[in-house]
């Protein structure tokens, strides 16, 4: 079967669920992978950074890592409650990491959608958004020649970090209002969307099942965070945020989207970090979508049968 690929730049902070996104986009035969950066979040830079490099090992990408920015625009840093100290719960890589490309991780965005056919990269952010905000204040050209931006973070009902705000634009809410105030073609896959990705029983024995050396690391990896859900936020099964974004490029007919407007909440006291949603008077015109309705059991076969062609 011959696909036409999409050319993706992963920007991401590994992070178990980041894992899994990497994961999908190296194992799935649509995508190429043209970048791979990383951005301070669930953990330090220097953890997410080392995480990602051996993941790269572990996964035989080819693909350039760089190393972005240490913290947020503006806000003190404040890691994740559930991917843990290693940025990667209870499990350690033992593949030895790719080399570090040796440009800032902004560079390395400007240069691959530069190099590249206007309108061919679509970035997919799904950590914090320092990254890609400096890369459009560096190289605003950036914004028309991108495909589009298809990112894991906000939420237009309920959030996770507060009751309002979810983690990647809590954490650097400066940065994403500057990505979702740019008139480039933005889909929010926030929380309503990601929460119904989750780990349960079956779908982890059916990863269990694949028995690659990947699917294998999935599992503990997914049982750890199911752990620290369980510990953190009493629920059973946990949402796999991040490989959310990357299955929506690979296949758009997967989530079901919603055109609105998206404010990000600055300067509240309880609302900090929200992402408004505005669905009143959809505007055919408006550049930036939110994602709504996930097909669950096609998600996870587009996830596993990635697995399973992964060492
Ligand atoms: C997001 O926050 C991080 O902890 C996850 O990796 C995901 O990108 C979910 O709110
Ligand atoms: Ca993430």
């Amino acid at each position: 079967m011959s696909h036409v690929k999409r050319t993706i730049l992963l920007d991401c902070d590994p992070g178990l669920d980041d894992a899994v996104a990497l994961m999908l986009a190296a194992g799935d035969p649509r995508i190429e992978l043209a970048a791979v950066t990383t951005v301070a979040g669930n953990q330090t830079l220097e953890k997410v950074t080392d995480n990602a490099r051996r993941l790269a090992g572990l996964l035989g990408v080819s693909a350039p890592v760089a190393s972005g920015c240490a913290r947020p625009l503006v806000r003190t840093p404040a890691w994740s409650t559930v991917h843990g100290d290693s940025g990667l719960g209870g499990v350690t890589l033992t593949a030895d990491p790719v080399p570090l490309d040796p440009r800032h991780a902004v560079d390395l965005i400007i240069d691959t959608v530069l190099d590249r056919e206007p309108g061919s990269v679509t970035l997919v952010p799904v950590g914090p958004l320092s990254n890609i905000a400096m890369a459009i204040r560096k190289e605003p050209r950036i914004i028309e020649r991108v495909r589009e931006v298809v990112l894991m973070g906000g939420a237009y009902h309920a959030g996770n970090r507060t009751a309002v705000a979810e983690f990647n634009v809590l954490t650097d809410p400066e940065a994403a209002a500057i990505v979702f105030g740019e008139p480039w073609p933005v889909t929010m896959v926030g929380l309503d969307l990601t929460w119904q990705a989750l780990a349960t029983p079956d779908v982890l024995a059916r990863i269990a099942a694949v028995d690659t050396a990947a699917a294998r690391i999935v599992v503990d990896m997914l049982g750890s965070y199911a752990a620290a859900y369980r510990a953190h936020r009493f629920l059973d099964a946990p949402p796999v945020h991040d490989p959310c974004a990357v299955a929506y490029v690979i296949d758009p007919t997967l989530i079901t989207t919603r055109r609105a407007p998206i404010a990000v909440e600055l300067t509240g006291t309880a609302t900090l970090g929200m992402t408004v949603a505005d669905f009143r008077d959809p505007d055919p015109q408006c550049s930036t979508q939110v994602a709504v309705d996930l097909d669950v059991g096609r998600f996870w076969e587009l996830v596993i049968a990635a697995l399973a062609r992964l060492p």
